[in-house]
């Protein structure tokens, strides 16, 4: 065979993967292929790879026998509707996708090239692992992995996508990334698979129970997105990226948008009669947003708080916003770890930020004091307070106790704050400060009821209105909630440039 012969064939070679046979195999799962992947990811015919011909070195357990070109895993560079980016996806059919020492090789280099030319990385992940062959260089593969992870967050958007079965540190690299998404019934995260947990633990447990995707979406909130097939995964892999700049030292990109009239009359009679009564904060979040624009990250996780991104007049915003309609969007444990995290990702990526709040505290409890709800609400404290963009509040109706601080009050560095005239502000709600204020009143008072009801009414007027903050200046202006997606959009725009700095430091240390 002539030189370029030899070129065609290895190159043939190296797209079968692990041949044709387990093609088929995937196939049959609903799986695609790494290539079928990366084809359907990025813009046509922008897919460059890099480290075809790539074998690995081992040559324990009769390893030599069996050598694929590429070594299970595609490495490249392409754009995804004309933006740079850099792509791996492994490739199950050859030893289960699992890692070895030129595997990871693979992965590192594009890493690091994503990190000299400041371009997101997207990780299509389908691996059993450590490539149990080889020991501890897979292991090292891997730490080599972590560490560029690490290195990189917070300078490049890491995005996952787990598709198909990935166990030990094929679940640790997606971790230390900014989104994971996963597909419904065929793929899987776990540290071990079930049958080492029987052995374990003794615990009988399916691989989806364990570790698939809708466990990892409302459970234990490892993954963001939870997707319906391989299709819908890559598509708001896209999506995900548009809402996001190529690196830290980026601005997001700015889509077309034509102003009209942005009066929202719907929100007028958004907030019920009744302050007890729930209603939909997406409802708000809709009529604030650009038509179409929100998408929702952690949506069937801790839904006392929704996060996402959207558009105001065609600029990237990550929202924050307690849900009333949700264990009437209290902040418990995990409301605080999703918000915080969701908040740390627009700080580190310059994208600005709009809390809404109808909170009515922190939930109390042995559960959630056992299980470090101060340490863990500290957390979305903490992450708003530290953060720099442009932050806007806006109050629709509850903002009781901590939970107002927390909520990106001005006393911890929003730039605007706004109320809606619905807004209650004060230290608790009006049935428990009655009790504690007026013990004495009401225990000596003929009629207790009476003199419950009279207090009650005495401390509502007092408190549950926004005036007392906007009195003070910690609310900017009270706002009819019609007014309120034009107020963001000035508000926004004004906010465009501006420039806060935190105090020189190593790092800070956030109460994990
Ligand atoms: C080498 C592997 C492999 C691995 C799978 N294969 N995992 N080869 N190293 N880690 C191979 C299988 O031998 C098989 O080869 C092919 O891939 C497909 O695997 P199956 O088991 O047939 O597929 P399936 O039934 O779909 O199960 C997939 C799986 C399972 C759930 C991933 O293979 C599995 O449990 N693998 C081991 C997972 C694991 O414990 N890894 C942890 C490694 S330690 P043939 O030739 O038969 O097709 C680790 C530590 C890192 O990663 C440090 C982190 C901090």
């Amino acid at each position: 065979m002539d030189k370029v012969a030899i070129l065609k064939h290895k190159t043939e070679e190296a797209k079968l993967g692990g041949g044709q046979k387990r093609i088929d195999s995937q196939h049959k799962k609903g799986k695609l292929t790494a290539r079928e992947r990366l084809q359907l990811l990025l813009d046509e015919g922008s897919f460059e790879e890099i480290g075809m011909m790539v074998t690995h070195r081992s040559r324990d357990f009769d390893m030599e026998k069996e050598v694929y070109l590429g070594d299970g895993v595609v490495t490249g560079y392409g754009t995804i509707n004309g933006r740079l980016v850099y792509v791996f996806s492994q490739d199950f059919t050859v030893f289960g996708g699992s890692l070895s020492e030129t595997h990871a090789e693979k992965i590192v280099k594009i890493m690091d090239l994503a990190m000299k030319n400041g371009a997101p990385l997207i990780g299509l992940n389908d691996s059993g692992g450590a490539r149990i062959q080889e020991g501890v260089v897979s292991l090292g593969g891997y730490a080599d992995i972590f560490y560029r992870n690490v290195q990189a967050s917070g300078v490049i958007p890491q995005i996952s996508a787990i598709m198909g079965p990935c166990a030990g540190g094929a679940v640790y690299s997606p971790a230390i990334t900014d989104f994971i998404l996963m597909v419904e019934n065929t793929s899987y995260m776990f540290v071990t698979g079930p049958n080492v947990v029987k052995t374990v633990t003794h615990e009988n447990v399916t691989s989806e129970e364990l570790g698939g995707a809708m466990t990892h979406a409302s459970k234990s909130g490892v993954t963001h997105f939870a997707c319906a097939n391989e299709l819908e995964c890559i598509e708001n892999i896209k999506r995900l990226l548009s809402y996001m700049p190529q690196n830290c030292e980026d601005d997001a990109p700015v889509y077309d948008y034509e102003m009209g009239d942005e009066s929202r009359a719907e929100l007028d009679s958004i907030i019920p009669a009744n302050p007890n009564q729930p209603y939909d904060m997406k409802e708000v979040i809709d009529h604030v947003v650009d038509s179409g624009s929100f998408t929702e990250v952690h949506k069937d996780f801790a839904e006392n708080i929704i996060v996402g991104f959207a558009r105001i007049a065609g600029r990237s915003i990550g929202i924050v916003a307690n849900q009333p309609a949700f264990l009437a969007g209290v902040l418990d444990i995990n409301s605080s770890r999703k918000g915080g995290r969701f908040v740390r990702f627009c700080d580190a990526f310059n994208i600005p930020l709009l809390v809404l709040v109808d909170v009515p505290g922190f939930l109390p409890g042995t559960d959630q004091e056992w299980h470090g709800i101060i340490i863990n609400g500290a957390k979305l404290l903490y992450a708003l307070s530290e953060a720099t963009v442009p932050k806007i509040t806006v109050i629709t109706r509850k903002a009781y106790g901590g939970a107002y601080d927390v909520m990106n009050s001005k006393h911890i560095g929003a730039d605007l704050n706004f109320a809606w005239p619905s807004a209650e502000i004060a230290v608790m709600g009006a049935k428990g400060a009655t009790e504690i204020i007026f013990k004495k009143e009401i225990s000596e008072a003929a009629d207790q009821y009476s003199k419950i009801a009279e207090k009650e009414a005495e401390y509502i007027d007092k408190f549950a209105n926004p005036y007392g903050a906007a009195g003070r200046g910690f609310i900017d202006e009270v706002i009819m909630p019609a007014d309120t997606r034009k107020k963001l959009i000035k508000g926004f725009k004004m906010l465009e440039n501006k420039v806060a700095s935190m105090p020189k430091r190593k790092h800070g240390n956030i109460p994990l």
